[in-house]
Parts: C-alpha cells; structure tokens; sequence
C-alpha cells in the first residue's frame, strides 16, 4: 500500500442494526474530534468507513462490491479513498478481507473502534491495520463526550451475547454479555440530554440482561437501571431495544406500569409458534411461555404496543410447525414486527443442520406471515384513531409545513402547522394508514 495523506472528511455508512446505528455515530463522533469533518452531501470522503452487518444474507459478498464501487469512483475521480471496513463482518471476516481486498487499509471490530485514530495514522504512513480485539469496556472510556444530537437519542447499555441460538452469529461477532457500568450510563444520558436528546432508546442485544451497580454498591437490575434514567429532568422518554424472554424480570414487567417517561412498547423477539423449532433454535422458552409474558406484560400496562421478530424457513420446519408461528401471531395481534428467511450463517450450529427449507418455500411462508403481521399493524394504527397523545417531533415531513413525530407506541404521525424538532405536541389521532397516523395539534407541550 502506498502512503497517502491524512484524511480531512469522511463519509460513516452503517448497516443492521440499531446497535451499528450508534457505534456509526460514536465513530463520526471520534473522527470529529480528530479534526476530520464530514464529507458534504454529493462528494466523495477521503475516508470510508463501512459499518457492516452480519447477521443475514450475503452480508460479506456487498462488503467487496462496495469496496469495488469505491475503488472506481475514486479511479475516475483520480483519487484513492481510505476505506475503513467496521462492524461484524470485520469481526468475523477480517483476514479475509485483508486477503481479498488490497483497497482496504483498515479492519475494525465492534469492540475495537476506539483505536481508529491510531490506524488512520498507520493507514496514512503506509501500514494496514487490522483490530479485531475485544478488551471489555475499554471502548467507551475512550470515546469522546457527546456534543450535539437530535431529539432521539440511542445509548447503548449492554453488548453481546451468551444465548447461542443455533441460527445467529451475535454472540460469535459481538462476544459475550458485558453490561456497561451504571455510573458511566446515567453520565453519558446526562450528556445526551445536555446536548438535545429528549428521548433515549436504551440498547443492547439483550438490554435485559444489564447488571450493575448503583453509587451505594446496591446491586440493580435493568429496570434500577431504567429507573435511575427515568429521575433526570429534561429526558421525557425511554425506549430500550431488544429484549430477550428469559431475561424478563418481575421489576421489568412493574416498571411498565409505574415509570411514566417508559413508553408503552415492548420488542421481544419470539422466532417461531412451534415448540420443536425453539428446541431446535435453542430458545428455551415455549410458545405458551412467550404468550404468558405478554399476558402479564399487558396486565401492567394494558395499552403497551407488542413487537417482535420471526424466522421462517429453519432447518427443518414443517408446513404445520409454520402453522402454529402463524396461530401464535393471531394470538398475540402485533402492533410492529419484523420477519426473516433463515440465512445459514457459517459457523453456526444450524447451518449444518438437515432439512434446509428450499427458498422458494420460505419465499412463500414469509409472505403468508407477513400478511398476518401487516393486517394486525393497520388494526393497531386504527384502533388508535379517536386517541389523544404526546408526539416527539422528529423531522419535517415530506410537504411543506408538515412534520413527523412518534407517538408513545413507536408509530409515526405526521400533522400540519407550527412546530419544531424536538417539540413536544399534544396531538388527536385523525387517521391510519398501514405505516402511519395523521394527527391534528391541540397544543404544544414543551419545546
Ligand atoms: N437468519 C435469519 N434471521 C436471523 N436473525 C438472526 N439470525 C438470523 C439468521 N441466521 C433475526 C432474528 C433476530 C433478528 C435480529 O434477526 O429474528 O431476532
Ligand atoms: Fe442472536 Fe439469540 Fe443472542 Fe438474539 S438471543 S443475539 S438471536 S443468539
């Protein structure tokens, strides 16, 4: 690799997840503070970094055809980007990709990012670099403050993952479960809050699983967590993002009804109806399990928007199996959902499973599924018609004087008239479409 010089704007593109979301802007972030600006809309960066996903399809094949893509914009523009490939595609394919693509001067894991300066500087002298350690905690110490953000803030609380189940590459990418420290979480809120945020989406490939301390040494659990956020003054709302089953606690299910900033949704992915499929999957819970939570869920905040995630197609699934999948969503009627064709991950345990689903009959199931899944999110956004509620403007909207803000149940609604982002109106709930709500402003709430 030749020496090139030091990059003066860089362009972050992120993949996947909510997770990728954050670590993308705690990258722009760190980049900022070493003086390197943002490429302006239209041009070309000095520095690409590809935050890429792993966790479906053939993540790694658009890696390389993004770096080709790279490669010849730059060609035709006479100029050599740095490309920066992050994420858990650089986690788990890193030497490959050193090996496959000499465009690529640095390889960066989800839990190495903070070292980014240093390999820029080793980029720019001539030497690749490939970081794909996981030192615990070490990241965020060394991650700057955060200075200016919108109104919807992520904080991520927990990392990684000790599940296994037999479909997923997280805790293979991500590591093990480590729970950030309370103190550092409540500072880092009370920065983002500081710098705009007025709600925070608490995140964390199993956020229920986080454990800590609070400053007396008394042991909490996630909800002492999401509590302790709840006290500052100007957060207005908490979400949090993904939960697990078998991490759901008694507190957890009480704070729904008791923290008034928690918003009344809940994610918590379910997979599959067929109890053999989760035996397989390695999800120890049941079907009936899982609609005993919600139950109880619901019982403490009777209006609370349910969301989850599917898999379709896993080795071996039945006609039937994906039968009871499609009974358990009638039961449980979804606000929001998200759902999937298995993809056989190298390296998991079910990829060399037997009975591999032919694509076309995942294609089949998954749109049988989300036809059931669709039905039940127009019903919740027209059971909402009628309804008054907070909504937390988020950006303007696509005619002029209109604005796009969420309501408590994660839905989006747009309305007409005076307003600003990061306003707090009090809006009626006019109309619903499948993927949002027209409301009218009563007033504003806060500014
Ligand atoms: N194939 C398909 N979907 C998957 N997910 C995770 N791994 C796979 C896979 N190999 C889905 C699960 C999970 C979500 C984040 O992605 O539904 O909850
Ligand atoms: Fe993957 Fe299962 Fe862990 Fe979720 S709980 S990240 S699906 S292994």
């Amino acid at each position: 690799m030749h020496k090139s010089d030091t990059p003066r704007t860089y362009r972050v593109k992120s993949f996947g997840c909510q997770m990728n979301v954050y670590d993308g802007e705690r990258m722009a972030e760190l980049l900022a503070e070493q003086g390197i600006t943002p490429a302006p809309e239209g041009e070309d960066a000095d520095l690409v970094v590809l935050n890429t996903c792993h966790i479906r399809e053939k993540a790694a094949e658009k890696v390389y055809s993004d770096i080709g893509r790279l490669v010849k914009a730059g060609e035709e523009a006479g100029r050599k980007p740095m490309i920066a490939v992050a994420g858990c595609v650089a986690q788990a394919e890193g030497e490959e990709i050193m090996a496959r693509a000499p465009a690529v001067s640095m390889v960066v894991g989800p839990q190495a990012y903070h070292r980014l300066p240093e390999m820029i500087a080793q980029a720019a002298s001539g030497k690749r670099a490939t970081d794909t350690d996981m030192p615990e905690d070490a990241k965020f110490a060394a991650l700057p403050k955060r200075r200016k953000v919108g109104p919807t803030a992520f904080l991520t609380i927990q990392e990684g993952c000790d599940k296994f189940c037999t479909y997923c590459v997280v805790p293979y990418t991500r590591g093990a479960e480590i729970s950030r420290p309370f103190s550092d979480l409540l500072r880092e809120a009370a920065s983002l809050v500081e710098a705009g945020a007025r709600e925070i989406t608490l995140l964390g490939q199993n956020v229920n699983a986080w454990t800590g301390e609070d400053v007396t040494g008394r042991e909490l659990g996630f909800d002492g967590l999401v509590r302790a956020m709840a006290a500052l003054p100007d957060l207005q709302r908490i979400r949090y993002t993904t939960s697990h089953p078998n991490d759901v606690t008694e507190g957890m299910i009480a704070m729904h009804g008791e923290v008034d900033k928690l918003m009344p949704y809940l994610h918590l992915p379910v997979q599959s109806g067929s109890d053999r499929v989760l035996k397989a999957m390695n999800r120890s819970h049941t079907a009936e399990s899982y609609l005993k939570l919600l139950e109880r869920f619901r019982e403490a905040r009777p209006d609370i928007a349910l969301s989850g995630d599917f898999i379709v197609g896993f080795p071996g699934e039945t006609e039937a199996e994906f039968e009871e999948t499609l009974a358990l969503v009638d039961a449980v009627g979804y606000a929001q959902a998200f759902s999937f064709k298995y993809s056989a991950r190298p390296g998991t345990p079910a990829a060399t499973m037997d009975g591999h689903v032919p694509m076309a009959v995942m294609d089949e199931r998954l749109q049988r599924l989300q036809a059931h899944l669709n039905r039940d999110q127009l019903a919740f956004n027209q059971a909402s018609v009628g309804k008054t509620c907070d909504v937390l403007v988020e950006r303007k909207g696509k005619k002029p004087g209109q604005w796009l803000g969420k309501s408590p149940w994660l839905q989006s609604v747009f309305f007409e008239g005076e307003a600003a982002i990061g306003d707090m109106v009090r809006a009626s709930l006019e109309e619903a479409g499948p993927n949002s709500l027209r409301g009218e402003v009563l007033e504003k709430v806060s500014a």
